[in-house]
């Protein structure tokens, strides 16, 4: 069984670029309040690949719209890059979400009247590109490099569900953002283009974007630098990975424990943190 992460490990840490303390996030109220979250406390540090798990109503999606702004917890404390949420205007964290967020939504949000190349261009429209044609570029760039480069010009009604589901990866990563919050991002891809995705997003968090992913994909937590397990509205087992799938990075702590202050660190290894195979918990079955 995992242990608990030691709040104590990251205090040698400069400051995480996602901190959470004491979330809580009900909805409804009176006699139908439901609590969701109840006392979420996280650190994710800076370049790090962590992966969230847990079964399906769990409160994952909640957790990732808190993160990404889109959402305020009933109380507790946001912290992201230096910036507590919380205090921030509405202007502020509009220009937060869109300039440091890239957002994989579990069902995509494509806006429909627009092509397949113009839904990723809506997101880089902040940035500082010389010419419409750069801008173009890149967002042709980003969907050849999920697979689509020959589909620009389809609109979202005209695409497969995991063909929207690539252009929704393309638009969150194409802007390169500091953070990039994915929800089930190969839950509609078969397994080889699954991979593929995979590799593009640890393609760019190895050049420093950090990942906070929801998956149930055993093959995706393999990855992770970082499983993270939600339960019953608490962070009940976070481990870093010592496996082949992580490895240091500027910023980052480092995959491997040798230094003194991480003797304390629960040693979890590929799998024992994960979610077994074949528990039901498939990612398509959460809607
Ligand atoms: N806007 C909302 N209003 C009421 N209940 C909600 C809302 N969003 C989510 N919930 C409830 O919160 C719980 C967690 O949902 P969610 O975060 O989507 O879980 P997950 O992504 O882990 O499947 C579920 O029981 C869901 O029904
Ligand atoms: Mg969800």
């Amino acid at each position: 069984m995992n242990e608990p992460m030691d709040e104590s490990l990251e205090s040698d840490a400069a400051t995480p670029l996602v901190r959470l303390r004491g979330v809580f996030k009900s909805y409804g109220s009176g006699a139908l309040t439901a609590e969701v979250l109840k006392g979420v406390d996280l650190d994710l540090v800076q370049g790090e690949f962590a992966v969230i798990f847990g079964p399906s109503g769990c409160g994952k999606t909640t957790l990732l719209n808190i993160i990404g702004a889109l959402d305020a917890p009933t109380s507790g404390s946001v912290l992201v890059d230096g910036h507590e949420l919380s205090r921030m205007s509405r202007a502020e964290l509009t220009e937060f979400r869109r300039g440091k967020v890239g957002f994989v939504f579990q069902s995509y949000n494509l806006i429909p009247t627009l092509t397949a190349v113009e839904n990723v261009e809506a997101a880089l429209e902040l940035l500082p590109f010389s010419s419409r044609r750069e801008m173009r570029g890149r967002a042709v760039d980003y969907l050849r490099r999920v697979g689509l480069g020959a589909r620009g010009g389809a609109f979202p009604d005209h695409l497969s569900g995991g063909e929207q589901q690539r252009v929704a990866i393309a638009r969150a990563l194409a802007k390169q953002p500091l953070l990039v919050l994915a929800d089930e991002p190969t839950g509609n891809l078969d397994e080889a283009m699954g991979m593929r995705i995979l590799d593009l997003m640890r393609e760019l968090n190895a050049a420093g974007a950090t990942f906070v992913v929801v998956s149930h994909n055993p093959r995706v937590a393999e990855r992770a630098d970082r499983l993270v397990r939600l339960s019953d509205g608490k962070i009940a087992g976070a481990s870093r990975d010592g496996g082949d799938g992580a490895r240091p990075r500027p910023g980052h702590r480092g995959a491997v424990p040798s230094a003194p202050d991480r003797r304390r660190e629960p040693e979890i290894r590929h799998g024992d943190g994960a979610p077994p195979a074949g528990d039901g918990s498939d990612e398509k079955a959460d809607p």
